[in-house]
């Protein structure tokens, strides 16, 4: 396929697309026996089975392209099946495909934690391999408890935002927002210091002032804050200031709490710079004491996260006492194809890639500029390859996440051969690096008509 940059342009209209023949064996064997992730089985559709996929498109068995606009829940970064990603994991495979990776160690893990090393803020010099962004985050919180205990000041507090996703394992969970997501289990989580979320000047001088009262006045010190630098993901695609991702960490570090960034879906270039901590300039960029990392860490192929700490922290473990060992681990920790994959994915974030990421974020602001004075449309808003907004949704019985005018652009979009997924009523747009422009100009024209039949018809009749 042709991956020349993508240019700004004029959305073109959606393609027609017939739909795919059905039902086939692989739909019935999932729908007798498999469990769906984030699906209601009761009013779900079955699942579409997807027969292949390359660079930004996804393949029904029936060869229909779906335009992946959403990199696969925010995993694909240069590409569905990228041929030296693809190459990489099957060399890999046939010299070494796992090893327990207490007491061994191998070519891939050692050699990609020093390439991560390089990549990453300064300071964060130690990797520690786990197997997803839920597990990236346990790793950080747990890490974060115990050096304090290792160093014989135990701190059992946790702060972490208003609107924060963190995943859903029972330590991400405490530190992501109350939500329908952890409604079930609310009274099993642990408790954490909930500051307000950042977003408008009002926002962020409330959360400083949160912080500095939490620090200089209110209870036991803190062990560490958790944030999801510049873009809180799940929670609604909110952007925020570098510059107060900066008074965050200037605070933190001036009170000796540990930062926690989650960079789980803004590491590898989502926001533009490799890292959101990297911020906008010098002037704002930050190193955190802890970073996490999964989704693009293998370019999306594999599923893999990682932990990465200061030596500072990693040092309060290293002891002639056992007990003060991280007796952390999961079996496929540093497994040596995610590694291979991964490295192969860090080798494709060259200028090429910023070029391409550039060249979505400009095509982006001039669709924004389009979108935002549409009616239904609120708060438009971009960082590097992400875009999104509100829709003005009308009232109904549920909002939020379960918003159901959210499903309903799905469908459309769906029907019109592109996969959109919106967070209930909120909207967004996060392709792998290598849509072209034609792509993603279809991209918007399906948002577009969806918006233009809002406006005609109102939204259809909530089910
Ligand atoms: C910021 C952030 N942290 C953690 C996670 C959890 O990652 P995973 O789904 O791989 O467990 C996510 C997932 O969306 C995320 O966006």
């Amino acid at each position: 396929m042709t991956q020349t940059p993508t240019q700004a342009m004029t959305p073109a209209a959606p393609r027609p697309c017939s739909p795919s023949p059905s039902p086939s064996p692989i739909v019935e064997l999932d729908a007798a026996h498999v469990w769906h992730p984030y699906t209601q089985h009761g009013i779900a559709p079955t699942a579409v089975p997807i027969a292949r996929a390359e660079g930004a498109v996804l393949y029904d068995l029936a060869g229909r392209p779906i335009i992946d606009a959403i990199s696969s829940w925010w995993v694909t970064l240069h590409g569905h099946a990228h041929p030296a990603i693809a190459a990489a994991i099957a060399d890999q495979a046939r010299r070494l495909e796992q090893v327990i990776f207490a007491g061994f160690t191998h070519e891939p893990a050692a050699a990609l934690a020093a390439e991560l090393v390089r990549h990453l803020p300064a300071g964060l010099t130690r990797i520690f391999y786990s197997d997803n962004g839920s597990t990236a985050v346990e790793v950080a919180l747990k890490a974060a408890l115990q050096y304090w205990r290792n160093r014989g000041q135990p701190r059992t507090r946790i702060a972490a935002l208003d609107h924060a996703y963190h995943g859903d394992t029972f330590g991400a969970m405490s530190a992501s927002a109350a939500s329908i997501f952890t409604e079930p289990f609310a009274e099993l989580l642990f408790d954490v210091v909930r500051l307000p979320a950042p977003g408008s000047a009002e926002d962020d001088a409330a959360l400083l002032a949160a912080l500095d009262r939490l620090l200089t006045t209110d209870g036991d010190p803190l062990a560490a804050v958790i944030v999801e630098p510049r873009l809180q993901g799940a929670g609604g695609m909110r952007v925020w200031r570098a510059e107060t991702l900066r008074a965050v960490r200037d605070r933190t570090a001036a009170y000796d709490v540990l930062l926690i960034a989650d960079e789980v879906l803004t590491g590898f270039g989502r926001t533009g710079p490799t890292f959101a901590c990297q911020g906008e300039s010098p002037a704002t960029a930050i190193a955190p004491d802890i970073m996490c990392l999964s989704k693009g860490l293998t370019g999306g192929f594999l599923p893999m996260g990682v932990t990465a700490v200061r030596e500072e922290l990693f040092e309060a473990f290293r002891s002639s006492d056992r007990r003060q060992t991280f007796f952390h681990g999961h079996s496929f920790t540093a497994n040596p194809l995610a590694c291979a994959a991964a490295r192969a994915s860090l080798a494709l974030l060259d200028d090429d890639c910023a070029a391409r990421r550039t060249a979505i974020e400009s095509a982006h602001r001039a669709q924004m500029r389009c979108w935002s004075t549409h009616p239904w449309v609120r708060d438009p808003r971009v960082l590097g390859t992400v875009a999104a907004f509100d829709l003005v949704a009308p009232a109904a019985e549920a909002g939020g996440y379960l918003h159901p005018i959210g499903r309903q652009l799905a469908d459309f979009a769906f029907d019109a051969g592109v996969l959109i997924r919106p967070l209930g009523d909120v909207v967004y747009v996060l392709p792998p690096y290598c849509i072209t422009s034609d792509q993603l100009g279809q991209v918007y024209a399906v948002v577009t008509a969806f918006l233009e039949r809002l406006e005609r018809e109102g939204p259809v009749v909530a089910r």
